[in-house]
């Protein structure tokens, strides 16, 4: 690869006036270590020169594949209180495309922040080959109500977490003579010289991105609890868990937990590596950064993929979920905030069930939508029968950063509590037809393509009265206008998605009285998530609430809600197999190794069906303070919970 040779040419060059080519490779010089100091770590990342053609690559990928984005034109003027994502998507492309940048590193931070900062999960650049460091500080912070003040703490589990990320970490901090155990508990009076919600803030605004919500974004600067994959994990948040290392430390003003001096300490952080195996430049690039072949999609019906087809006849399953990376490399949930209770059946999976001591009270944690599609569904069945039998009356649903998941496994919770009488638990839901896409269902109607591979084809949905659309339907012939912001844009005409018949048939009528269903969260609830939250608060009004975020601020009680995300591969995919690669309005393929993911369907609001769900404000009807008690303890804030919502 010719200009991974220069670029190693150029550091070499530099590095001849610090002294010997053992030095001139900065990716060498980390090769193989799990931790790596911040700086060292950026100076590899940033070893790579700036490419004129991968700049041009990478924003004509994302400038077409954003005319297929559902929310583009609502950025113009974002409504209240979403006004924080205003931006002009074009101007920022044309920036970037005008800006000088140092190195193809800064290139990427550029893209990134700039789709980061819409602050929609679904819809962002997610470099391979910059985000193989997740920066880790000791002392993540929390937010709890003491003596009635509600303020920022450092984390007071230190002790209990820190060793969780392996002897490699806690040696690190030992060998310099950091001691952070001292700090665990450390109420924070200052953040880098500011008030800490300031500094929160300021993260929220800057680093967090995901939800559309700014308070549910100051949410995920803390560290909270959750589920990741199967298992019960303790979340580090967006201050003390970075993406990026290009901070060294943070300087906290504290007062330490068994003291009354406030005192100034500087928290060095160390960067944990989470990418593939490198052992120099060259090898950094070839496995991190060069685009693979599973970067870019492909013709389902060439004659090489043909030869690969597993004859799979059912629907594709459409997924609604946002990218959380500090699931790479996570750490337990600390064993004192286990739940004691005893796990109610169909807890292995990403739901976690219990009967609290009060056995009045059933509670699903649900941690996401993901995983296996068929043991989410005999999960719920399974841990609905236990809470039956076991006469539970109340059931509690926790979403703390449920990052959502499958579509239809939203649908199919929500019904198996309505009951299937209740009808259709989706919402109204649009593609965008721009000129590519009109072709694209054109083409697939013509080649006679189902929906075994493809989204766009029509068999996929459902007209308004449930009923499938014929494969031969073009829903976007007439589409349909949309105003927005003083743009007119073409949609698709309205349909339903088609989730039924479920592999687990849900009861006729509802398991509980859905006055005793209630939903606790911290806000960072997306996706398949918020659909899920906003279909029981819109079509029985659920009783909904949200622990945490900045004391005095609204905050809604979901995070980012569109109705499906297709990736970079699945959208390049869908115009390879309709044959429209060749077309001018196609993207090229990609050239390094990433995901450009683009909300492909709106959701509309059952309230109000001329709005997107994503853009109707629906602050969380009740608030709650995390305590000393709750910050880490689900079954603690269960039962706290339990008291508040029910009767
Ligand atoms: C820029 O990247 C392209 C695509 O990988 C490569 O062909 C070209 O040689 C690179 N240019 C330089 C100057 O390194
Ligand atoms: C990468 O290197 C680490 C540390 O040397 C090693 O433990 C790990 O197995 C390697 N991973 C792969 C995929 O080779
Ligand atoms: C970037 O700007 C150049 C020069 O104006 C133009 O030729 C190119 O098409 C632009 N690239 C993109 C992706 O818009
Ligand atoms: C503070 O003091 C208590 C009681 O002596 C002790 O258990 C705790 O570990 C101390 N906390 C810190 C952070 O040193
Ligand atoms: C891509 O290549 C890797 C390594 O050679 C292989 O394990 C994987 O199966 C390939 N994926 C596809 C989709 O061909
Ligand atoms: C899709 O289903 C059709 C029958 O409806 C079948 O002929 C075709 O082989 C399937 N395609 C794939 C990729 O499984
Ligand atoms: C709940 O049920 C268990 C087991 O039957 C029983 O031991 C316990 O006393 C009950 N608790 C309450 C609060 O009724
Ligand atoms: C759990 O499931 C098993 C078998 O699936 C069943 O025998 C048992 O009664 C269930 N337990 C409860 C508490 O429902
Ligand atoms: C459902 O709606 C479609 C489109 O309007 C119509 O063609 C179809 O006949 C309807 N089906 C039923 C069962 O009403």
């Amino acid at each position: 690869m010719l200009w991974t040779t220069l670029a190693t040419a150029l550091v070499g060059l530099a590095a001849v006036a610090h002294g010997g080519p053992a030095a001139s490779d900065p990716c060498a010089k980390i090769a193989g270590q799990a931790f790596v100091v911040p700086s060292d770590a950026l100076a590899c990342l940033k070893s790579f020169a700036f490419n004129e053609t991968l700049r041009q690559n990478l924003l004509t990928v994302i400038s077409r594949v954003f005319d297929f984005y559902t929310f583009e034109d609502y950025y113009l003027n974002s409504p209240p209180p979403f006004q924080e994502s205003t931006t002009n998507i074009r101007a920022d492309i044309t920036r970037i495309n005008s800006t000088n940048y140092a190195t193809d590193y800064d290139f990427n931070r550029a893209v990134y922040d700039f789709t980061n900062q819409l602050n929609d999960g679904h819809t962002r650049w997610l470099t391979d080959c910059y985000s193989t460091f997740e920066n880790l500080l000791p002392t993540p912070i929390v937010d709890i109500e003491q003596n009635g003040v509600w303020g920022v703490f450092i984390a007071p589990d230190l002790a209990d977490l820190i060793p969780l990320v392996g002897t490699q970490y806690t040696d690190y901090y030992q060998s310099i003579g950091f001691n952070w155990e001292r700090l665990a508990g450390a109420q924070v009076l200052q953040i880098e010289g500011q008030d800490p919600y300031a500094y929160v803030d300021y993260i929220a605004d800057t680093v967090s991105g995901n939800y559309l919500d700014h308070g549910v974004r100051v949410n995920s600067v803390f560290s909270s609890y959750r589920i990741s994959d199967t298992s019960f994990s303790q979340r580090f948040g967006d201050l003390a868990g970075a993406s990026f290392p290009d901070q060294n430390s943070i300087t906290f003003t504290l007062i330490p937990a068994n003291s009354t001096a406030p005192e100034t300490v500087t928290v060095p952080f160390l960067a944990n590596f989470a990418g593939n195996n490198f052992t120099d430049s060259a090898s950094y690039w070839a496995n991190n950064c060069a685009a693979n072949n599973e970067t870019n999609g492909i013709d389902q019906l060439s004659t090489s993929s043909l030869s690969k087809r597993d004859g799979r006849t059912t629907r594709r399953l459409a997924r609604a979920v946002i990218v959380d990376k500090s699931h790479t490399n996570a750490v337990g949930l600390p064993s004192p905030f286990y739940p004691t209770a005893p796990p109610a059946n169909g807890s292995t999976g990403v739901i976690k069930s219990f009967i609290l001591p009060d056995n009045k009270t059933g509670v699903m944690f649900v941690g996401s939508f993901e995983g296996d599609y068929v043991q989410f569904q005999t999960d719920t069945q399974a841990a609905i029968g236990s809470f039956q039998r076991a006469g539970v009356s109340h059931l509690l649903i926790d979403l703390t950063n449920n990052g959502g998941g499958y579509v239809c496994l939203g649908e199919f919770l929500i019904s198996y509590l309505s009951g299937t009488n209740f009808g259709y638990t989706g919402f109204q839901s649009t593609s965008r037809a721009n000129a590519l896409a009109v072709k694209i269902v054109q083409n697939v109607i013509e080649k006679g393509i189902t929906s075994n591979i493809s989204y766009y084809a029509p068999d996929n949905w459902a007209f308004l009265n449930d009923t499938e659309m014929p494969n031969t339907y073009d829903y976007n012939d007439p589409s349909v206008p949309l105003f927005i912001n003083g743009q007119t844009d073409a949609s698709s005409q309205r349909f339903h998605d088609l989730c039924t018949p479920y592999d687990v048939t849900p009861p006729a009528s509802p398991p509980f009285d859905l006055k005793n269903v209630a939903i606790v969260s911290n806000g960072d609830c997306a996706s398949t998530c918020s659909m899920f939250s906003t279909g029981m608060y819109e079509r029985h009004g659920t009783k909904i609430a949200v622990f945490g975020g900045k004391p005095g601020e609204t905050m809604e009680y979901k995070g980012m809600a569109g109705n499906q995300v297709l990736e970079w591969y699945d959208i390049d995919t869908e115009i390879k197999t309709a044959g429209l690669k060749d077309d001018p309005l196609a993207p090229p393929d990609l050239l390094v190794s990433g995901d450009f993911r683009h909300n492909w369907r709106t959701a509309w609001s059952y309230f109000d069906e001329s709005r997107p769900i994503a853009y109707v404000s629906e602050p969380a009807p009740y608030r709650y303070p995390y305590t000393k008690d709750t910050y880490m303890s689900p079954q603690n804030l269960w039962t706290f919970a339990a008291t508040q919502l029910f009767d």
